[in-house]
């Protein structure tokens, strides 16, 4: 495509790549995967995956945007012309995500607002469901658009829609510049105050003590590899979007790696920051760590809450700082979320950003208003649970197995990136993407329909 819109420099689209893989899911994911699946032994399995899977498919995508210079679903079809679904699916997926996860960072705006005061009081379940979600009894009472959900959510669509309007490089690169540096300050503030606060060392040996008998249970490697996908934005057109603005003389393969070794760094801050909170929680309350382990909006919005109330001192600032960063982290993952379908939109009907962005962001935003009603979570649980089930294995393993399998542009691909990059591609990458990866996947698919079907 010619007069494609360019990133400005290096930094700025690893940066944007980094904003979009660091996200919500580092923050409430990672900790509780990591602790629930062996501790400190699932290092393992997890560093597998990633040098297995998530940096040789993060440089694929690169590649491939890089190379094609336009949207997943016009990338796909240059690769072969039958192609061009799978890139409408991961557009697809992008796109509903994009609907809820605007949602949580909408609730993560509004905690920031009332970590001034502490607004959420002792009892932060009841504050959460009942006075801020307003979440009825059933899911079946629809009672409508909940005003305290709904205000914070027009204003995060807001932002996120000016970023993606003013384009490449004076939206999306200018906002990750200023967003991601502030999250990884205000992040590091938290994690600091967190390991100094007692029973941060009891958290922190929950944590890490590894349970190496889970390592020869197929299930935590699924969680690994599942955990990188999800957490490196693979397979979603995330990827291949963003590469498609990098000048045609730019790095991959060592932008990859640093765009993986950024997000697995933040990744271990979180589990660091959450569990010394956690242990610290677990000894204010006289219980074992165990029992105050939590992942997802429980985590965020139950359990934080719970923890700020009883920090020693400075509870609001710390409180403020914590709902920023997820506000930050996730704005920076939903700006990437939302691009894939302004480009897929502007590369299909030919129309101009701005359009695409009114028409594309417009329809998402009316879109989740659903989960912006008091029956909101129960929709979120159920679209999230099934985009996770049977959405994202698949996306991945059409990717790997028509480049590697069925058009067999692996080493065409590699050459292409060698001939840009510092690290030269070798054996191992094919081996991974053309063999690891897609039984890995395969595997995780299968396994997904037989629990379904249970
Ligand atoms: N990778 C980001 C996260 O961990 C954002 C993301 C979420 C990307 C969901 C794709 C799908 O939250």
């Amino acid at each position: 495509m010619e007069n494609r819109q360019q990133w400005g420099t290096r930094a700025g689209f690893i940066l944007a790549a980094a904003g979009s893989a660091i996200g919500l899911g580092n923050i409430w994911r990672f900790p509780a995967v990591a602790y629930e699946n062996g501790g400190g032994a699932f290092f393992f399995p997890y560093l597998f995956a990633l040098l297995t899977a998530g940096i040789p498919l993060l440089v694929l995508e690169f590649i491939i945007g890089h190379k094609y210079r336009g949207s997943a679903p016009w990338s796909f079809s240059r690769i072969h012309k039958k192609a061009e679904w799978l890139g409408w699916w991961q557009v697809a997926i992008s796109f509903i995500i994009s609907t809820y996860y605007s949602v949580v960072i909408a609730w993560a705006l509004s905690y920031t607002v009332f970590a001034f005061n502490l607004k959420w009081g002792n009892d932060t379940e009841k504050f959460l469901f009942g006075h801020y979600l307003k979440l009825a009894e059933t899911p079946g009472q629809f009672g409508g658009i909940v005003l305290s959900v709904f205000i914070p959510l027009a204003l995060i669509w807001i932002i996120n829609l000016s970023v993606l309007y003013k384009g490449v490089k004076k939206g999306i690169e200018a906002a990750n510049k200023i967003f991601l540096p502030t999250l990884v300050v205000l992040f590091l503030i938290i994690v600091i105050r967190a390991v100094t606060l007692d029973g941060a060392v009891e958290g922190l040996n929950a944590f890490f003590k590894p349970d190496w008998d889970k390592i020869a249970d197929g299930k935590v490697w699924i969680a690994a590899y599942s955990q990188i996908f999800f957490s490196l934005s693979i397979a979603f057109a995330i990827m291949i979007t963003y590469s498609s603005y990098l000048p045609k003389k730019s790095d991959l393969t060592n932008n990859a790696f640093i765009t993986g070794f950024a997000n697995s760094g933040f990744e271990l801050l979180a589990g660091i920051g959450v569990f010394s909170v956690l242990g610290f929680l677990a000894q204010q309350e006289g219980v074992p760590v165990s029992e105050v382990v939590k992942g997802g909006v429980g985590l965020a919005f139950v359990v934080f809450p719970k923890i700020i109330n009883e920090f020693p001192a400075f509870n609001a600032f710390f409180g403020v700082l914590f709902f920023l960063s997820l506000t930050l982290a996730g704005l920076t993952s939903l700006i990437s979320i939302s691009e894939t379908y302004v480009a897929g939109i502007q590369d299909k009907f030919g129309i101009k950003r701005e359009k695409a962005v009114f028409i594309g962001g417009g329809i998402a935003a009316l879109l989740s208003l659903i989960f912006a009603s008091n029956g909101g979570l129960y929709f979120l649980d159920v679209v999230d649970y099934f985009i996770n089930s049977f959405g994202v294995a698949l996306a991945g393993l059409a990717e790997v197995v028509i480049i590697a399998w069925i058009v067999r542009e692996l080493n065409q691909f590699q050459s292409h990136a060698n001939s840009v990059s510092d690290i030269m591609l070798g054996a191992w990458w094919k081996i991974c993407l053309s063999i690891i990866t897609p039984l890995v996947l395969g595997y995780m698919m299968i396994d997904n329909i037989r629990t379904n079907l249970k």
